[in-house]
């Protein structure tokens, strides 16, 4: 039996739909605040209410927190393959401690509990953030390893700790298979990830930013995680990056495809480091949610160039071109909005 974590957050959604088209048996781990009926609706993009319905019944729920044991042993009885999706995603120092606690601590539960019950495969997905910056705009690649030295933001630490402690886990037996998608585009979930790139844009963003980043589909990430499950290839890591696209080509895209003005005007960062600042002082006078983060405008400028030559030439994979990715989930989008 597998055991999918994060089954209901963007991945682990569409993860668990075509585990099931194959037939698979699937226990799936859930909090008790988690939303179940989103999974149910990102069945409904590729079946029908009742298909998705059924589909959805057929998922073995456990209420379990990856980072407390007892509940997280009850839901290992007779898997052997784990997909390990969960993690807490937040790019804000404040949360440095939960995302440890999340990321760190609750991927050393998985890589124990793997290990303690003689599972077969771990699959893992690990984030690019886990890798070091290129120089002089040479390509990055499984090999540009972590830096210490780097600017580091809080997200990146905690998911480069968990992924030592799963390579941690293969030294002391445990087959794993990990990859490393960019930024993940995908419909459902419009409140989080590249959700809110696709909400924010459909606003009519007049400005734009020199960053690029590095962007795949769900789609292709969950097939491709199926796929390195089922191979013989084992304890290595896949980047998996469709394209590098700049921000600029990416917010112009998704405006010409909802009908609105594309952004016209370019802003240097000093701006946007100010209002970072504004927005820190406010937060820290009045208590209000921080809606610029140091981290994210220097995403925003920064220009990093991924290859994902490995994945296409050892998995035989081919990524979904991205205009392909945004029309399906653009209009999607359009539909609910
Ligand atoms: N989205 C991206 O662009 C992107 C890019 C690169 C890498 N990744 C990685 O891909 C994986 C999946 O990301 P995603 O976009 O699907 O994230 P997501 O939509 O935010 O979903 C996160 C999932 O993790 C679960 N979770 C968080 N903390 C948990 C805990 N303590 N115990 C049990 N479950 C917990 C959440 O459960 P609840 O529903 O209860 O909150 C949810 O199911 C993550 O490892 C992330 O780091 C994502």
């Amino acid at each position: 039996m597998i055991l999918v974590t994060g089954g209901t957050g963007l991945v682990g959604s569409h993860l668990l739909y075509f585990l099931l088209k194959e037939n698979k048996q699937v226990r799936a781990i859930h909090r008790k605040s988690s939303d179940l009926q989103a999974v149910k609706k990102v069945f409904g993009y590729y079946v029908n209410e009742a298909e998705a319905e059924i589909l959805f019944n057929k998922i073995e729920w456990q209420e379990a927190n990856i980072t407390e044991i007892p509940a997280l042993t009850d839901a290992f009885k007779g898997i052997t393959h784990v997909y390990h999706a969960a993690a807490y995603i937040s790019f804000d120092p404040k949360h440095y401690k939960k995302l440890k606690k999340a990321n760190v601590e609750g991927t050393a539960n998985i890589v124990n509990l793997c290990l303690a019950h003689a599972v077969k495969k771990l699959c893992y997905v690990s984030s690019v953030a886990t890798l070091g910056s290129s120089l002089n705009g040479a390509s990055i690649t499984e090999e540009t390893h972590w830096n210490p030295e780097e600017k580091n933001n809080v997200y990146a630490i905690t998911k480069y700790g968990a992924e030592m402690e799963v390579w941690r886990g293969t030294q002391e037996g445990l087959d794993t298979v990990i990859f490393k998608p960019g930024v993940i585009l995908g419909e459902g979930y419009w409140n989080s990830g590249s959700g809110v790139i696709i909400k924010t844009a459909s606003k009519g963003i007049p400005f734009y930013t020199d960053g690029e980043m590095g962007v795949v589909d769900v789609q292709d990430v969950v097939k491709v995680m199926i796929k390195g499950m089922n191979s013989e290839e084992k304890n290595t890591s896949y980047i998996l990056i469709s394209e590098n696209i700049k921000y600029k080509t990416l917010l112009t895209k998704i405006a010409t495809k909802l009908n609105i003005k594309p952004p016209k005007k370019r802003i240097p960062k000093w701006v946007l480091i100010i209002f970072s600042k504004v927005d820190w002082l406010a937060s820290v006078l009045f208590g209000t949610r921080r809606k610029l983060l140091k981290a994210t405008v220097n995403s925003l400028y920064t220009v990093s160039n991924y290859s994902s030559l490995k994945i296409e030439q050892e998995l035989n994979f081919t990524f979904t071109p991205i205009s392909e990715t945004l029309d399906r989930v653009v209009g999607h989008y359009s539909i609910e909005s």
